[in-house]
C-alpha cells in the first residue's frame, strides 16, 4: 500500500507508541485520584500540556484537552458565543472552513446567531477586505483556519487576527492541518483561541486541544467534574494526552530540522510527474502558499470517486477532498467557494504526504496513476459516446 492520505490521518510515530505504552499498562491511574497512581497520571498530563503550550508560543496560556479537533472547534465557537451572549450575536467565519467549524457555525445560525461566511479567491485565499467589512459591531468571534485541509492553502491569519483585534473581536484559528507544519506564535499574532489535533501529526486519534489565551471567555459544552479547569468535564484520556505531547515534541523537532522542504520536494515531484504524464490536469489551491505535503489535482473526464476506487485497487490510498465529506454526493464547499466549474470539482483528488512517505513511493505512484486515469477517461468516453 502506498499511503498518500496524511491529511486524513497519519501513522503513529514510534516514539509516540513507546511514550503511550506505560499509560496503557501499569501507569493506569485516574488523573483526578489523590494517590500515587493519580499523581503520576496528573504529572504526565501537565507535562504534555506544557509541551503543547510551549509549541504554540504561550507557555502561560490555557490548554483544554478535548476528544479531537472537531470538539475543539465546537468548543471554540459555541463556547465563546455562549460566554458572550448579550454582548453581541454575530459570528464571522471563512467559507472554506472544515465542517467542524462550518457546520458548527450553521448550527449556531439555526439557533439565531447571525453568521457571515467570508469568501476566498480562486486560489482558496481569504478575501481580507471582505473580512474587514464582515466584522461589524456585535461580532463576538472571527474564525479563520490556518491551512485548508482539502487544497492546503495557507491563510493570512496574522492579518485576519489584526483585523479582529483592531475591532475588539476575539479571533480563533483551526490549526488542525497546520500545527507543526506552519509556524504559529499565538502571542505574536494575538490569537485568542486555537484548535489542534494529535492524529494529523503522528499522534493518536481521539485527542485534541483548544488553546485559550489567559482571560479569554469560554462557556463549557460538557458539564460534570471540574476536569480541565472546569471547561471540559470527563476523566482525561491519559495515554492519548501523553501521546499527543510526544507527537508535538517529535513534530516540532522535525519542523526545525527542515522536513517541510523535503516534503515539498517529494510533493512537487509528484505534481510535475503527473502533469507530464497525464494530459489536462489542473492543480487546485495556491501553488506557493500551500502546505508542503498537500497536492489537490483535478483530472477532468475522470470522476473522482471512480479514480479513488481504482487507485485503491492498485494499492494507492488518496482522498476526494476532505475525508469527512467523502461518501456524500455534494461537491466540496471548499472547491465551490473557489468558484470552480462542476467538471473540475467532481474530478478532484487530494494527495497528501507526510513523515513516512518515501521517494520510492512517489516513483511507484507515478508509474501506477497515469494508466489508471487513462483507462477511466477512455471508459467514460465510451459510455458517453
Ligand atoms: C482543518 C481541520 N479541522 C478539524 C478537523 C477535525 O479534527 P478531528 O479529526 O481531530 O476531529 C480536521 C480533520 O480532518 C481538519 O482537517
Amino acid at each position: 500500500m502506498i499511503y498518500l492520505d496524511y491529511n486524513a490521518t497519519t501513522p503513529l510515530y514510534p516514539e509516540v507508541r513507546r511514550a503511550m505504552a506505560p499509560f496503557l499498562e501499569e501507569a493506569m491511574g485516574n488523573a483526578s485520584s489523590l494517590h500515587e497512581k493519580g499523581r503520576e497520571a496528573r504529572g504526565a498530563i501537565e507535562e504534555a500540556r506544557a509541551e503543547i503550550l510551549q509549541a504554540l508560543g504561550d507557555p502561560a496560556g490555557r490548554l483544554i484537552f478535548t476528544s479531537g479537533g472537531t470538539e475543539a472547534d465546537n468548543l471554540a465557537l459555541k463556547g465563546v458565543v455562549g460566554a458572550l451572549r448579550g454582548k453581541g450575536n454575530r459570528l464571522v467565519v471563512s467559507s472554506i472552513e472544515h465542517s467542524a467549524v462550518y457546520r458548527t457555525a450553521q448550527a449556531l445560525a439555526e439557533e439565531g446567531v447571525e453568521v457571515s461566511f467570508v469568501p476566498v479567491d480562486s486560489n482558496g485565499i481569504l478575501d481580507l477586505e471582505a473580512l474587514e467589512r464582515a466584522v461589524t459591531p456585535g461580532t463576538l468571534l472571527v474564525s479563520v483556519m490556518q491551512a485548508n485541509n482539502e487544497v492546503g492553502t495557507i491563510q493570512p491569519i496574522e492579518a485576519a487576527a489584526r483585523i479582529a483585534q483592531e475591532k475588539g473581536v476575539l479571533f480563533h484559528t483551526d490549526a488542525v492541518q497546520s500545527f507543526g507544519k506552519v509556524p504559529l506564535d499565538v502571542r505574536k499574532a494575538q490569537i485568542d483561541l486555537v484548535s489542534v489535533s494529535a492524529h494529523k501529526i503522528g499522534g493518536p486519534k481521539g485527542i485534541g486541544a483548544l488553546y485559550l489565551r489567559q482571560g479569554a471567555p469560554l462557556k463549557p459544552l460538557l458539564h460534570g467534574g471540574p476536569h480541565e479547569q472546569n471547561l471540559r468535564a470527563g476523566t482525561q484520556a491519559v495515554p492519548a494526552i501523553v501521546g499527543m505531547g510526544k507527537a508535538v515534541e517529535v513534530t516540532f523537532k522535525e519542523m526545525e530540522s527542515g522536513i517541510s522542504s523535503s516534503l515539498a520536494r517529494k510533493r512537487d515531484r509528484l505534481e510535475a510527474g503527473l502533469r507530464a504524464c497525464v494530459p489536462e490536469t489542473l492543480v487546485n489551491g495556491d501553488s506557493l502558499r500551500r502546505l508542503s505535503g498537500t497536492l489537490n489535482m483535478s483530472f477532468p473526464g475522470c470522476e473522482a470517486a471512480t479514480l479513488l476506487m481504482a487507485l485503491d485497487l492498485n494499492g494507492i490510498c488518496v482522498s476526494t477532498g476532505s475525508a469527512c465529506s467523502s461518501g456524500s454526493a455534494e461537491p466540496s464547499h471548499v472547491l465551490q467557494s473557489m468558484g470552480f466549474p462542476a467538471p473540475r470539482m467532481t474530478s478532484s483528488i487530494r494527495f497528501s504526504i507526510g513523515w513516512g512517505t518515501t521517494d520510492e513511493e512517489i516513483d511507484e505512484a507515478l508509474v501506477i496513476i497515469p494508466p489508471v486515469v487513462k483507462r477511466i477517461r477512455e471508459a467514460a468516453l465510451e459510455v458517453s459516446g
